[in-house]
């Protein structure tokens, strides 16, 4: 169901900013499916960077090779039947990049302004051909601060790790504890909000939206619902 303006639609970006496990990719996904339009999960260029570091044994504290790396890091997104597909060196590495491990080291490679750099210029790119989702941690306030729509989710640390812990099980990792997923959740909270470079932030235009207590389904129709007030 297409329920969005033409003029609009054709320059409908709709920024979706907030901390690790705010249900973001989730509701970006669904918002994107219900406007028929592209969804971009921005994390997972990061992922891939970081992922990048692994393959190569390279240290994430090493700067000067990790930025060498990033120079001619051959990083790829694809739409492959409508579903978002990163590919690293000509490999698809979406199932990959979404382990557990590679989460902090993302947050953490991020950090590096060259790698920021590389990445928002491929995400400008993306989003001015088309309407599209963004999903990430600076969207509404570096990658498209112009943005007609801009969304920062957040929800308490413990529902976030409850979360990602049902996301874990469901792909049958039974090792992990909800006591140790919430401390790393939020050692990269502080991480990600306190990096020197576009740091995770409000945009002062952002509609707050906590969803501690709402599913997906009500932060779904939550955000429509602001959307076609603006409309
Ligand atoms: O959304 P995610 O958990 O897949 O993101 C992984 C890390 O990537 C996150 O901790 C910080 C970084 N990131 C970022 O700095 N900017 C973005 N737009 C998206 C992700």
């Amino acid at each position: 169901m297409n329920v969005i303006r033409e003029d609009i639609s054709k320059k409908l970006n709709i920024a979706l900013d907030g901390p690790a496990g705010s249900g973001k990719s989730t509701v970006a996904k669904a918002l994107a499916a219900s406007y028929n339009i592209l969804y971009l999960d921005t994390g997972a260029m990061y992922r891939a960077c970081a992922f990048k570091l692994v393959k190569e044994g390279v240290s994430v504290q090493d700067s000067d090779k990790v930025k060498a790396l990033m120079e001619n890091i051959d990083l790829t997104v694809q739409y492959i039947d409508g579903v978002q597909h990163t590919f690293l060196d000509g490999e698809d590495v979406s199932a990959q990049i979404r382990q557990n491990e590679i989460s902090m080291l993302a947050s953490t490679v991020s950090t590096y302004p060259f790698v920021r750099e590389k990445l928002v210029q491929k995400q400008r790119e993306i989003a001015k051909n088309q309407p599209c989702v963004l999903d990430g941690r600076d969207i509404g306030t570096a990658v498209l601060p112009d943005a007609p729509f801009k969304f920062y989710l957040t929800a308490d640390s413990k529902v976030r790790a409850q979360r990602r812990l049902n996301e874990l099980r469901e792909k049958g990792n039974t090792q992990m504890d909800l006591t140790t997923l919430q401390k790393e959740i939020e050692e990269r909270d502080k991480q990600d909000m306190n990096r020197e470079f576009s740091p995770l932030r409000q945009a002062p235009d952002a509609v707050v939206v906590d969803n501690s207590n709402m599913n997906a389904e009500q932060t779904l129709a939550f955000i429509r619902a602001k959307i076609q007030e603006k409309i």
